[in-house]
């Protein structure tokens, strides 16, 4: 099938730096382009959920497709992240937040984010090795942090 053709794409440093991951992506996206399913650590990650009874369906929901993972480094950035990923419930929207903006059911709300450090660790240490974790320190950097 010509249309089953697929592509490695990186985007590189320089695109990182200048903030504009996004905006890659976001043409990729726009041009009808499909991300590949790359991950099947779902059931593992959301292992501590596994005596509810929606615990089946979020992990088939989860396996479903691609799933894009990143780690993002900054300032109380778990506790904030979480402030911007709004409540659980897009039911219960909270305006400006990333699930009250763009979803309105609970089994469908877009974005994860760790909800303490603790679990940060442990989820970032499920979804990458640690040498795929590069530091690098951002041109902003000294524009952001004092
Ligand atoms: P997440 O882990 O995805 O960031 O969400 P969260 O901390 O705000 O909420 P959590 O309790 O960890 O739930 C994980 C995901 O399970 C789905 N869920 N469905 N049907 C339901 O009642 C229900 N409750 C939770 C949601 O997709 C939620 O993000
Ligand atoms: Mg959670």
């Amino acid at each position: 099938m010509a249309n089953a053709e697929r592509t490695f794409i990186a985007i590189k440093l320089d695109g990182v730096q200048r903030g504009l991951v996004g905006d890659n992506i976001k043409r990729l996206e726009q041009k009808g382009f499909r991300l590949v399913k790359s991950e099947e650590l779902l059931k593992q990650h959301y292992i501590d959920l596994k005596d509810h009874p929606f615990y089946p369906g979020l992990v088939k929901y989860m396996n479903s497709g691609p799933v894009v993972a990143m780690v993002w480094e900054g300032l109380n950035v778990v506790q904030t992240g979480r402030l911007m990923l709004g409540e659980t419930n897009p039911a219960e929207p909270k305006p400006g937040t990333i699930p009250g903006d763009s979803c309105i059911q609970v089994g469908r709300n877009v974005i994860h984010g760790s909800d303490s450090v603790q679990s940060a660790e442990k989820e970032i240490s499920l979804w990458f090795k640690p040498e795929e974790l590069v530091d690098h320190k951002s041109c902003a950097f000294d524009w952001i942090d004092e």
